[in-house]
């Protein structure tokens, strides 16, 4: 099942998401995720992002053209869910890329990273597995992990980058804003 994408402004993206109960039947739900960010083209996708204030998040680099800026450090070999990842450490050198989100549609940013981090998750059939990730594959666990935590990439950018983006922003929150993908603005929920 695809589900509508929700738009920057509503508060659950701004909430920090629920552990999901140990042993729960995530199947369905990681599916759903998996099949809601590739119909949307993205490479990320958190579970608050389809209204679910749960920690959980997909990664999919697999569809990227080898053109692609973002596959790079075998992202395109990369997919994964992360369920009540724990971010154990980010190290490394700090580097910048520019970051966009399928919440807030036609907005890329340069955000600083490092390049490495720690993290503690279950996979899809609770395994609990503790690993190291670097550069692109440890970027977009960091977007995606932020999400989890009520964070945004925009929150990264100096004040007055965000007040050049205020207009855009109020747009996109009334879901005037133009994708592809199905969206569902807070307005409208
Ligand atoms: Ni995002």
């Amino acid at each position: 099942m695809v589900y509508p994408i929700i738009m920057y402004g509503d508060p659950i993206l701004r909430q920090r998401a629920k552990d999901i109960e140990e042993g729960t039947d995530v199947t369905q739900l990681v599916q759903d995720m998996y099949e809601t960010m590739h119909q949307a083209q993205g490479i990320g996708l958190a579970a608050p992002q389809i209204g679910k204030g749960l920690r959980l998040f997909v990664v999919d680099g697999t569809g990227l053209d080898k053109e692609d800026e973002e596959a790079e450090d075998g992202l395109q070999n990369f997919k994964k869910a992360f369920i009540n990842p724990v971010m154990i450490e980010e190290l490394g050198k700090p580097w910048e890329f520019e970051e966009g989100c399928l919440s807030i549609p036609n907005i890329r940013e340069k955000v600083t990273r490092k390049d490495t981090v720690k993290i503690r998750y279950y996979d899809e059939n609770w395994n609990l597995t503790e690993e190291e990730f670097d550069g692109m594959k440890a970027r977009v666990i960091q977007h995606e992990y932020d999400h989890i935590e009520g964070k945004l990439f925009i929150d990264y950018l100096t004040p007055l980058k965000k007040r050049l983006l205020k207009a855009k922003l109020t747009d996109i929150s009334k879901g005037e804003v133009k994708t592809d993908y199905r969206i569902l603005a807070p307005v409208r929920r």
